[in-house]
């Protein structure tokens, strides 16, 4: 284990698109060394060596076990289903680990990797970048200040051309995804209606599509929280638009993003572009860095994954059983 005034050696597992920003971020932290590079795809390891040239004499491997003696820390950026193996060896190792969305593709799995984190003293953090974002930062400051008084109502469309871009990739072979678009873009909306409020969801009721498909394509969820608020979801993974769209509604005002942040006050019923306050943009691999060398607070720990696969299982239980409710929590 590298002491803390050497450089944090880091392995990236997994080099494919997302890996990139992590690469990107790394290699910009003078505290950091990239060594090892570990991905089952020879051509793609070609082509992340050419889309990062300060890279190119990184050793290679095909399997990821034989970095986990050789560095401080891992980023993981591979399939979902196989997290929870790469997650758990790492930190078998005693390695600090940045893995990507989701933790892990059941409760129980992300749960045991949480433990594991915890035991071992090692930072992990959960690849949900909004936590650094400024504009969800400034949604989940304006609900903790009270700002928008008691929230009542949220509701989400999430919409893309999922299933046509990812026909016949990992995303949709449920051996390699654990789920479909609920658990792939739809895990980043899971995170933040978890992460922004005050309130905790305590039940869902769910409908889901498959399209023909192995994993679920479009999910409309509804959620009770546990102080009353009320949630629609639509994860529409058969749009033709890529969007995303967000009516936050409290008793003292109304927060709408459509790419741009609006705020709509009780008093005059106008929506206001809302100015993000400057904020030192936390890159969330900056901040998994800063945590492990005593700077900060990991932005997304591994109870974030927990909670995240929490709601998305549940909605998956209650799609299975026809939309049946299904229980998170007790409500307070
Ligand atoms: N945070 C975000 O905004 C964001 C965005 C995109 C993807 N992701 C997440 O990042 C992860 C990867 O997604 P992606 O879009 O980069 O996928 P990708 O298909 O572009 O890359 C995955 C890489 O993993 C490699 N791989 C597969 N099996 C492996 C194994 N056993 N060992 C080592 N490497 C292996 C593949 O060869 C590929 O290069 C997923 O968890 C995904 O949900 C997060």
């Amino acid at each position: 284990m590298a002491k803390r005034k050497e450089k944090l050696r880091v392995a990236l597992i997994g080099c494919g698109g997302i890996s990139g920003r992590h690469a990107q971020a790394l290699l910009a932290d003078k505290r950091v060394e990239i060594t090892r590079l570990a991905d089952i795809s020879p051509k793609n390891l070609k082509r992340f060596k050419e889309r990062f040239p300060d890279l190119a004499n990184v050793p290679e491997h095909k399997d990821y076990r034989e970095v986990l003696d050789d560095v401080d820390a891992v980023s993981i950026a591979t399939p979902h289903t196989l997290h929870y193996e790469q997650a758990m060896a790492a930190l078998d190792h005693g390695l600090h680990v940045l893995c990507e969305k989701p933790l892990a593709c059941t409760v129980a799995r992300a749960k045991k990797i949480a433990e594991k984190a915890k035991q071992k003293h090692r930072k992990l953090q959960v690849g949900y970048q909004r936590k650094a974002e400024s504009q969800f930062r400034y949604i989940h400051d304006q609900i903790r200040s009270g700002a928008l008084g008691k929230l009542y109502f949220v509701s989400v469309v999430l919409s893309q051309q999922w299933l046509y871009l990812h026909k016949g990739s990992w995303r949709q072979n449920p051996a390699l995804s654990g789920g479909g678009q609920l658990n792939d873009s739809g895990s980043h909306v899971m995170d933040m209606l978890v992460w922004l409020f005050n309130q905790k969801p305590v039940q869902v009721s769910a409908f889901s599509d498959n399209r023909g498909t192995k994993v679920d394509i479009d999910s409309a969820v509804n959620i009770q929280f546990d102080k009353g608020a009320l949630g629609s979801v639509a994860i529409i993974a058969t749009a033709h638009n890529w969007g995303e769209v967000w009516h936050i509604v409290g008793s003292k005002g109304t927060l709408l993003v459509d790419g741009d942040l609006k705020k709509i006050s009780e008093v005059n019923g106008k929506a206001e572009d809302v100015v993000l306050p400057k904020q030192e943009s936390t890159h969330i691999t900056t901040n998994w860095v800063d945590a492990i060398f005593g700077k900060a607070k990991l932005l997304s720990p591994a109870e974030a994954g927990v909670e995240v696969i929490r709601l998305t299982e549940a909605i998956w239980k209650s799609a299975a059983a026809g939309g049946k409710p299904v229980r998170i929590r007790s409500a307070s």
